[in-house]
């Protein structure tokens, strides 16, 4: 979720709102803690390998009004949490607060999002990072207590279903601390700094909040593994990358595809591809060897020695490198046959395990020193039975955990949004009168005058209180939110009505958010969760 910042000042709570360009922040960084701003949402695309939304969102059925109106705009991995929606398998959804300060509304977002998902049919998880804000922001367990109180409420308020889903916070879960402790196995300290910029001064509790976390991401998955979703802002991605890598560890298989005995990397890998695909065609049913494939690899089709007559293919020119070490290879196996397989790699199961893998995988299969190949199986197949096997002998087999993306929104003063300017942004407990005027006094994309407004049309792109209306008021209710667009761009619509009118729908939506908290506080005594914790202050 969006950093927070009760316990540190200066530092910035929201990041830009992506096309309304923070000046002179062009430099792409994420950082959990610090004050990282997304000037640019598609250096994110190319510099970190998150993924567009809009590609996965014909894949998703009933999609949020968040996600078809771009406020969601990357993921990673996505797909198979679509797919698991569609065909109605179990997945699950989970994110986490820093109880750091009031929820406001860019929480909100997360809040809709996890609700969303639960409603689509997804196991849903809510926590609350106390150890975190602890430790890396100094709170102390009274102010944590109270704010946790007021997120649960926020969430609860806003349609969490606490008897399907779980709510927990990270000091009280005893399950959640012992997979930190064994997820932090596989993480070291270099690791930690190359991402986090960790250095010699980094506390060590600040380090656990980060394998506490990646314990949280793969909670969901405890009694059984699944496609997860962590919906969270990008500030976020370096954790879900971490824990993406450790669930990854974690493993005791790891399946790859492969062509002959010896192990090749992914280019390489491609080459071969590539090889076998032409080469079944000129072959017409004689056995490939690797002798073949070389030729064909370093010389052309024209060169490889099969009976028959071929046709001249073209050999792929992906990468030198690759293919002069792919030649190399194929040329020392030699004759031995030149076929597709999958691999199994033994990562960190035991002799057993292994044992219990080898008679599990059917038809044709060769076993070697670490990694056995099997000839009937394919990549999803191969990969759902190594899965199985690691389960059946005790081990977690972890799904990679996914993730969405949300823009940050802008300060309601321009620029970014930050808790230490009141302003800038809309407490979720604020008065509702106080949210009205905040409104009222916010920052528009509008022209100098009313005249100009008429012949030009708002900025309604670089405007806080449509990005209010797109992301909150406007609800559901897409035509709503386009009519506000074209009535700004159109020129049709000024500024101070608009405001008028943004200023009762939040002024509405706080009265009857703060209602419905109240009702949630009913819901939030009746559950198993401990808002008094009996900790030491300090
Ligand atoms: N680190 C997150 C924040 O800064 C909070 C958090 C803890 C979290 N565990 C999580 C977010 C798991 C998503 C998933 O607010
Ligand atoms: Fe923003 Fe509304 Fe003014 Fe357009 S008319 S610039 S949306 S306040």
């Amino acid at each position: 979720m969006t950093r927070d910042s009760e316990s540190v000042p200066d530092e910035e709570l929201l990041a830009d709102g992506g096309e309304t360009a923070a000046e002179g922040a062009d430099e792409v960084a994420l950082d959990p803690w610090g004050s990282s701003t997304v000037s640019d949402y598609r250096k994110l695309f190319e510099e970190f390998g998150i993924e567009e939304f809009e590609e996965v969102l014909p894949e998703v059925p009933n999609p949020h009004y968040l996600m078809r109106r771009g406020v969601i705009f990357g993921h990673r991995d996505y797909r198979p949490v679509a797919e698991a929606m569609r065909e109605d398998e179990p997945w699950a959804v989970l994110s986490g607060f820093m109880p750091t300060g009031d929820p406001h509304i860019g929480h909100k977002l997360v809040f809709d999002e996890i609700i969303w998902h639960q409603q689509q049919g997804g196991e849903a998880y809510g926590l609350i990072a106390d150890l975190e804000a602890h430790s890396a922001r100094g709170l102390t367990w009274d102010e944590i207590d109270e704010h946790s109180r007021d997120y649960l409420l926020s969430l609860l308020a806003l349609g969490f279903d606490a008897e399907e889903g779980e709510l927990y916070r990270q000091s009280d879960n005893r399950q959640l601390q012992d997979l930190a402790f064994e997820l932090g196995i596989e993480a070291n300290y270099s690791e930690l700094q190359a991402i986090y910029g960790f250095d010699g001064e980094t506390d060590v509790s600040h380090m656990q909040s980060v394998v506490t976390q990646m314990a949280d991401i793969l909670y969901p998955q405890l009694d059984e593994p699944k496609p997860t979703v962590i919906p969270v802002g990008p500030d976020q991605d370096p954790h879900i990358r971490l824990a993406r890598d450790l669930a990854t560890r974690m493993r005791f298989f790891k399946v790859s595809e492969a062509y002959a005995s010896f192990e090749a990397n992914d280019a390489e890998r491609a080459l071969l591809a590539s090889a076998y695909e032409t080469l079944v065609d000129l072959a017409e049913g004689e056995t490939i060897r690797c002798v073949h494939a070389a030729q064909f690899l370093a010389h052309g089709a024209d060169a490889v020695d099969f009976e028959a007559d071929r046709p001249s293919v073209k050999v792929p020119d992906i990468d030198e490198k690759a293919r002069a070490s792919a030649v190399k290879k194929l040329q020392s196996a030699g004759m031995e046959p030149f076929r597709p397989r999958t691999r199994f790699f033994d990562r960190k199961a035991t002799d057993e395990g292994f044992e219990a893998l080898i008679d599990a995988i059917e038809g044709e299969k060769r076993v070697y020193e670490g990694h056995i190949d099997a000839f009937d199986l394919d990549r999803e197949e191969a990969e759902a039975l190594a899965r199985e096997v690691e389960v059946d002998q005790g081990g977690y087999g972890f799904v990679m955990p996914s993730s969405i993306y949300h823009r940050f929104m802008t300060g309601l003063t321009g620029g970014k949004m930050s808790s230490s300017v009141p302003a800038s942004h809309i407490s979720l407990l604020d008065d509702p009168e106080d949210g009205y005027d905040k409104v009222k006094s916010a920052t528009t994309g509008g022209r100098q005058s009313a005249e100009e407004q008429r012949e030009l049309g708002g900025e309604a792109d670089k405007c806080p209180v449509y990005e209010l209306y797109a992301y909150l008021l406007a609800g559901d209710d897409d035509e709503f939110a386009k009519e506000v667009y074209d009535e700004c761009v159109g020129g049709e619509r000024l500024c101070g009505g608009c405001k008028e009118q943004a200023a009762e729908l939040m002024k509405e939506f706080l009265e009857e958010h703060q209602e419905k908290r109240e009702e949630a506080a009913e819901l939030l005594d009746e559950l198993d969760i401990d808002l008094d914790s009996d900790r030491k202050q300090v």
